[in-house]
């Protein structure tokens, strides 16, 4: 795979001002991420639930406002562009949603839905050009041209997440950012719809950030991952790599959390250490310092940064400057 970025996101900042009785806080959701997407590559991104890997994905598209941060895609910082040149960017920079039924109009057919990013933009030249385009459209996400007549309640859920697929590749995007795809379907059709992001990936040469909570899902699909918690990532590295020899405490646990098919590896229900600190009023220091095997004294007092620690590796762990001193 060719080492080319195709978006750049440097210092990314997202932090939304909620209300907790008479106060209001300031919750950091993105807190300072940085990361290239490379031509072609799957990148996973996983961490708990709340650190922060959905709105990560909004804000590269200006769905959520970021307070701070680059995100260079095409020569230019997308999040400093005026909203009709966004959704230009839009339709080459595309989200797929966790819950297809909510995603998809239910009164919209499924040949109208997935055409809809076509209508909007003008692409289709005659209705019957439009209708090939759906039918084919439908074809490559493994769907009968008949679904086009078809309406979102007729469907099961994994012909649903099919047809949001098609949504998004209709017409043929860049970049695909698929926020939790497969979180709402069973095991055996996540398989499946797993399998067709990455036909689909190598057939149009796509570009995936792939969201998801649970690491063994995100392990099967994605080139390389990196590891978010609380608002920041916490480690990034090649998929094979994390999981052989995960540099972040946090990473070694959420590794440790996946159930083992060898029943001899004991087999742990979650991250045995703790729950995180509030969101609202985090303490100082390294966020995971609570939670940490390793803490020193200095993980209280300061934050840790990401850092390069090997070809391709990052993480932000000061127990890891230590060791590689
Ligand atoms: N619109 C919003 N207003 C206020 N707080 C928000 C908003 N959206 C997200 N948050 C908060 O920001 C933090 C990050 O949320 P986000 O949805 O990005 O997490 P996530 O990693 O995608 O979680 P999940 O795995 O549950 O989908 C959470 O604490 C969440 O409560
Ligand atoms: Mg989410």
């Amino acid at each position: 795979m060719a080492n080319k970025s195709l978006m750049a996101v440097r210092e990314l900042r997202t932090t939304f001002h909620v209300k907790r009785g008479r106060k209001t806080y300031a919750l950091k959701a993105v807190d300072n991420v940085s990361f290239d997407l490379q031509k072609g590559e799957i990148l996973g991104f996983v961490g708990e639930t709340g650190c922060g890997k959905t709105t990560v994905g909004r804000s590269l598209i200006g769905l959520s406002k970021a307070e701070a941060g680059d995100v260079r895609y095409g020569g230019v910082n997308i999040l400093a562009l005026p909203e009709r040149q966004l959704r230009e960017v839009r339709l080459n920079v595309r989200m797929v949603f966790q819950d297809p039924y909510a995603s998809l109009n239910p009164r919209r057919s499924i040949g109208d839905s997935v055409a809809e990013a076509g209508d909007i933009h003008k692409l289709f030249a005659t209705a019957a050009e439009r209708s090939r385009q759906i039918s084919e459209t439908l074809e490559s996400v493994g769907l009968d041209p008949s679904f086009a007549d078809r309406f979102p309640h007729e469907l099961s859920g994994g012909q649903r997440q099919r047809v949001g697929i098609a949504r998004a590749i209709l017409p043929v995007p860049d970049i695909i950012i698929a926020d939790e795809p497969v979180s709402a379907l069973d095991v055996s059709i996540q398989a499946q719809v797993l399998n067709l992001l990455l036909d689909l990936q190598k057939g149009l040469g796509l570009t995936i950030l792939f969201i998801s909570h649970d690491l063994s899902v995100v392990g099967q699909i994605s080139d390389r991952i990196a590891v978010m918690y609380l608002g920041q990532i916490v480690e990034i590295a090649e998929a094979e790599q994390l999981y052989q020899s995960p540099l972040h405490p946090y990473t070694r646990a959420l590794i440790d959390a996946v159930p083992k098919p060898d029943p001899k590896i004991k087999i742990s229900d979650g991250l045995a250490i703790g729950e995180p600190p509030s969101r609202l009023e985090p303490p100082p220091g390294c966020s995971f310092a609570n939670r940490c095997p390793l803490v020193h004294d200095v993980c209280r007092q300061r934050a840790p940064v990401l850092k390069d620690l090997a070809a391709g590796r990052k993480a932000a762990c000061h127990a890891l400057d230590e060791v590689t001193k």
